[in-house]
């Protein structure tokens, strides 16, 4: 049993004690810059999945909260102060958000710790992330550009590109802070208003940072944040006919409603969802990077990662070599107090988690994959599983085509180059991949032939603002962060004028 965390582990120190301030305080829905409760005046708990004690009331906005918000968002970009607003003004206030989130990355991340259970390292890394999203796209309001066209000599014609409006933004509970700015700062950059919907499993950093745009100043109605349930009020932001566009991320299964509400009003729609990544190993592969990275691939936040790497293909004359490298090197790691420092797995984020990941560990087995590591799920309190490692897996069985969302791996033999990429591509989604090999043309010819969203060479999980993210086939529609939020954050006007 690992060492079960509490809240006054975090204790120390002035930043830990700002999070348990912040526990303490009554828990509100931020609509049109206010903290207000839901309307239904119901509450939830939110829990620390490391000891399954509560951490927190949240208020359970629904329909009629969205509502509200909508109305007052709505207000806010037609004609509230952020519809006068310029584009310097807009850089302005997103980097003294950005400056406020390095300020209490420390804060924020042991507040995400416990909610979500994520080693504090990496939480301290998703902190700072978002500090640097919000800055890059601070850059980005000023640089907005239309085109002039090369119209007739009669007419004049060039384009504005606009916001879309009102933005409905639901995120998933297995990166909150970086989800959260990988929303907020494109949209506001471009000059949109924000409804912001937290996973009902994470709600608290989002919370927290709600206090904080209050502390820029921002507009009333700017940023809102409800907290409540995917059924209800992430539904009611999908299917609003007065909500412009919605940005998800989370399961394909919900990506696919969220597409279908929106048929109502035909709103914009981009969706960063699932994955089953493949990372090619062959025999040439680095190993003194290769191993730690591929376990890193799979394990970082236990797995719960859509780009996880979690279909290991190991070149066939390698196989049982690589094997049994990663299988000594991971038995070293197991899940641990996510508060430690030098934890790097820590709790699957629910119960409901723990139980879907204990269900792939039995269909995998009676598949007849064989556990090289781990095949068990942790008993007693908090939401434990370590590092599990199948072998004498088929590409086409359920474990291998089913996102598991645990620190879990299938390594799958492959005969050469041909299959990898023919095995690799065989799934239905496409958000990342890797290769490994210090043949640098066979690198990129693998990096071409992978249909991903992402394509690692020689490393895995590398994500920076600077370029893009989203997925191949049923991993998404869009892409998100570069330039390509900005498109996803404006529309295009043509304006002809008669000379
Ligand atoms: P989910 O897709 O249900 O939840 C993600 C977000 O969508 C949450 O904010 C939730 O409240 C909201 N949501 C749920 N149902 C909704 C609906 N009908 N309309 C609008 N919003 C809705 O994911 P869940 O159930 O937490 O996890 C199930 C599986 O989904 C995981 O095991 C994993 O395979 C996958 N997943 C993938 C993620 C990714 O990063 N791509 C993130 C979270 C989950
Ligand atoms: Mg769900």
């Amino acid at each position: 049993m690992a060492a079960v965390p509490s809240i006054e582990r975090a204790a120390h120190g002035v930043t830990s004690s700002a999070v348990l301030d912040f526990l303490k305080r009554p828990k509100n829905l931020l609509i049109g810059g206010k903290w207000v409760p839901a309307k239904s005046g119901k509450q939830f708990e939110t829990i620390n999945p490391a000891n399954e004690e509560v951490l927190a009331l949240v208020p359970e906005g629904d329909k009629a909260d969205v509502d509200e918000a909508v109305k007052i968002a709505r207000q806010a970009y037609e004609e509230g102060p952020w519809s006068r607003i310029g584009p310097h003004q807009r850089a302005r206030y997103l980097l003294k958000i950005a400056d406020l989130l390095e300020q209490h990355a420390d804060e924020l991340a042991i507040l995400e710790t416990l909610n979500n259970g994520m080693a504090i390292s990496l939480a301290r890394g998703m902190a700072s992330g978002a500090a640097d999203t919000f800055r890059y796209y601070a850059g980005w309001a000023t640089k907005i550009y239309g085109e002039t066209n090369p119209s007739d000599p009669s007419m004049f014609n060039y384009t504005l590109r606009e916001p879309v409006g009102v933005c409905g933004q639901i995120i998933p509970w297995n990166g909150p802070i970086a989800m959260l700015a990988w929303k907020i700062a494109p949209a506001l950059a471009c000059g949109n208003v924000s409804i912001l919907k937290p996973a009902e499993q994470t709600p608290l950093t989002a919370l927290r940072i709600g206090e904080l745009l209050q502390e820029v100043d921002l507009p009333p109605g700017v940023v809102n944040i409800i907290t409540g349930f995917g059924e209800t009020a992430g539904a009611a932001i999908a299917a609003h006919p007065d909500i412009d566009k919605v940005a998800f991320t989370g399961s394909t299964e919900v990506g696919k409603l969220i597409l279908q509400a929106s048929t109502g009003n035909l709103k914009r729609v981009s969706l960063e969802l699932g994955g089953k990544s493949p990372n090619v190993i062959f025999p040439d592969a680095d190993l003194e990077n290769a191993i730690p990275t591929s376990l890193f691939g799979f394990c970082m936040l236990s797995g719960q990662v859509c780009c996880a790497g979690t279909r290991v293909f190991v070149q066939s004359d390698f196989h049982d070599r690589f094997v049994e490298h990663l299988t000594r090197y991971a038995s070293n790691v197991k899940a641990g107090d996510p508060l430690d420092a030098s934890t790097t797995v820590g709790p699957l984020v629910s119960r409901e988690q723990f139980n879907r990941v204990k269900g792939y560990l039995d269909i995998g087995k009676k598949e007849g994959a064989k556990p090289a590591l781990g095949g068990e799920a942790r008993t007693g309190k908090g939401f434990f599983v370590d590092p599990t490692i199948f072998t004498d897996v088929r590409n086409n069985m359920q474990i291998a085509r089913e996102e598991i969302f645990g620190p879990v791996a299938s390594v799958i033999p492959f005969k050469d180059e041909n299959d990898a990429v023919l095995q690799g591509n065989d799934t239905t989604y496409g958000l990342a991949a890797a290769v490994w090999t210090q043949d640098i043309s066979r690198a990129h010819r693998i990096a071409r032939a992978l249909k991903a969203g992402t394509v690692w060479i020689n490393c895995y999980n590398n994500i920076d603002p600077i370029s893009p993210f989203g997925g191949y086939k049923q991993s998404g529609i869009g892409r998100e962060l570069g330039k390509h939020s900005i498109e996803l954050y404006t529309q295009i006007k043509s304006v002809y004028a008669k000379l």
